[in-house]
């Protein structure tokens, strides 16, 4: 018995030493992309301190690498975590998704910090969780973004001609300078 359990530990430590050395593509974009949704959306300071301390790790293509993260099986576990996150919402690639995806991804956003499903939990185990003011500061900003998106104050919109047959493409451009 004890034998067994000696060779069972000696090859868990054989494949850990193994995987040091498989190291999955680390997720090292620019900041640019970022940046930009940044921007489109006039994010507060404090909004960004948030996003940057809590999700843009697995939902952008910038991941924060501590050493810890370097290491097996951490780097193997964070590397799906990541690209799962990426798949569901990837702020990076903000730009590229439709007005109707944007809401929806935000809607989303909402539910998942409600339901304090976001950020992942083992996550949050080295990170810590997300404390109850900054998940009300980033609710808030994020219902207000899309209302803003819904009804945008009249000096963004561009109306020169308010004739019905134009109302969707208004719309549209109403949606576009908010975002
Ligand atoms: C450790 C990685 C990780 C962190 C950190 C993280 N997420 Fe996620 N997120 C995921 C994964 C994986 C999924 C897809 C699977 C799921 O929904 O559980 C996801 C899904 C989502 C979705 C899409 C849900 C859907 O229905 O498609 C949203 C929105 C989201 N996360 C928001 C956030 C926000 C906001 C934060 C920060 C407060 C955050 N996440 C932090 C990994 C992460």
């Amino acid at each position: 018995m004890l034998t067994k359990i000696k060779n069972i530990f000696i090859v868990l430590l054989l494949v850990l030493i193994v995987t040091q050395f498989l190291r999955p593509e680390k997720n090292r974009g620019s900041y640019d992309t970022i940046a930009s949704f940044e921007e489109a959306t006039a994010m507060p300071e404090e909004v960004k301190t948030i996003l940057q301390n809590n999700c843009y790790d697995c939902h952008s293509n910038t991941t924060r690498y501590p050493w810890f993260m370097e290491v097996s099986p951490v780097t193997h576990y964070m590397a799906y975590q990541i690209e799962d996150g990426k798949k569901h919402f990837n702020i990076s690639a903000w730009e590229s998704y439709t007005d109707t995806e944007k809401d929806h991804k935000l809607e989303e956003l909402i539910g998942e910090i409600e339901y304090k499903k976001m950020p992942l939990k083992p996550y949050t185990w080295i990170h810590g969780e997300l404390s109850g003011s900054d998940a009300k500061t980033l609710i808030g900003w994020v219902k207000e973004l899309r209302e803003k998106a819904k009804n945008p104050p009249v000096d963004s919109i561009n109306v020169q001609n308010p004739d019905s047959t134009v109302v969707d493409s208004l719309q549209k451009q109403r949606v576009s300078a908010v975002y």
